[in-house]
């Protein structure tokens, strides 16, 4: 069994982060969202990853995560020359893949419980192909599975207007070789892609066997900001790992399950866990509140910040006022002069977003 994440894609709905960035790269309790993708499946006991990466962010991700052997396995790179669909990124897998069967996951999601049973699953049964659903609220911004009443499936749409039950597919996928013969067959869809919830129709209509289950526990799809907030809040609420290697003066107040990186230092500071604090930080005369992750390096003063991703390397400096909900690039510096009512002085990228509360 071989394992493909999909790393590519164009990541538009979290602009202007994804100019500079690859979406799955972006860290969820400090580390990188594709790596719990990757950990997911050395854990079901996968030895070979194939990553497919773009021409923008492909370089990034491949210094990131490196060959493998950290963890002990093989990780092969596959380019994807534009994102033109999971499905068409399947297509340009196959050399990697062979006639293995594989599990697919899309780079920028997680699941709790990950992938191990549903790998065992898939190998003991006689599917050609498994998927994975989820009851949503939102059915429309996903693919969309309708279920008969024994369970098995009638078809599959990929973001319908009118979502027949609302069974979302989850971003991952079991196949044998046969999904490589259905996507040869199917056109790609009226946004231009190469459909992977297409090619499993395909798979059913031609009295293929597709399986299904429905997750109970938590699955996060990363491709918005929010989403990005909703994956660090469930995360560091389940955090049990955490570590003081920082240091904190007497004036300042840690409370909760509180991870401070080593080097990091923090002076008159109340600190409200679940949170994380990464290596070498700065953070004076603010609040850090629940449920915020700050990245290595960076620099805090006079602020409060609750529910918050902060990147590596960012300043907020002087602030004196609250930041919440939000999530702050790399190396941003994000200051005030004064503490009287505010005056902008901005320079902002393409799709940025400011909101003042
Ligand atoms: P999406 O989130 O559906 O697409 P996207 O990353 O282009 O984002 P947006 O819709 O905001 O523009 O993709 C799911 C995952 O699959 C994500 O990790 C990117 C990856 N992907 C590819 O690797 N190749 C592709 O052709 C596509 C469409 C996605």
């Amino acid at each position: 069994m071989k394992g493909l994440i999909l790393s590519g894609g164009k990541g538009t709905r979290m602009r202007p982060i994804t100019h500079t960035a690859a979406k799955q790269l972006l860290p969820v309790a400090n580390k990188p969202i594709l790596f719990y993708g990757v950990e997911a499946l050395i854990a079901a006991g996968i030895k070979e990853i194939g990553i497919i990466i773009s021409p923008e962010t492909g370089e990034d991700v491949k210094s990131a995560v490196g060959n493998g052997e950290r963890w002990g396995i093989k990780i092969e790179y596959i380019l994807q020359d534009a994102p033109l669909g999971l499905a068409h990124a399947v297509k340009t897998a196959r050399p990697f893949l062979k006639d293995d069967p594989f599990v697919m996951y899309l780079g920028d999601n997680l699941i709790k419980d990950g992938v191990g049973p549903l790998v065992k699953r898939f190998q003991e049964g006689k599917a050609d192909a498994f998927i994975l659903l989820k009851e949503v609220a939102n059915p429309s911004s996903f693919g969309v599975a309708q279920l008969d009443k024994d369970g098995s499936i009638i078809c599959l749409e990929e973001k319908p207007k009118q979502p027949k039950s609302n069974l979302a597919l989850v971003g991952v996928y079991l196949f044998n070789p046969m999904i490589h013969k259905a996507i040869d067959e199917i056109q790609p869809s009226k946004r231009g892609e190469l459909e992977i919830t297409d090619a499993i129709q395909r798979l059913i209509a031609t009295n293929h066997r597709v399986d299904s289950h429905i997750l109970e526990s938590w699955w996060l799809d990363t491709g918005k900001k929010d989403d990005m907030l909703e994956a660090n809040r469930v995360v560091l609420d389940e955090m049990t790992d955490v570590s003081m290697l920082g240091t904190f003066d007497d004036a300042s107040r840690v409370s909760g399950r509180v991870h401070i990186g080593k080097g990091s230092i923090l002076k008159n500071c109340v600190v409200r866990g679940p949170a994380m604090i990464g290596d070498d930080c700065s953070i004076e005369n603010s609040y850090v509140g629940p449920f915020t992750s700050i990245g290595d390096g960076a620099r805090v003063s006079h602020a409060e910040i609750e529910h918050c991703i902060l990147r590596e390397h960012c300043q907020i400096i002087d602030f004196h006022g609250r930041i919440e909900d939000s999530l702050i690039g790399v190396n941003v510096e994000l200051t005030r002069s004064n503490n009287k009512p505010v005056a902008f002085r901005l320079m902002l990228g393409d799709d940025s977003k400011v909101e003042v509360v």
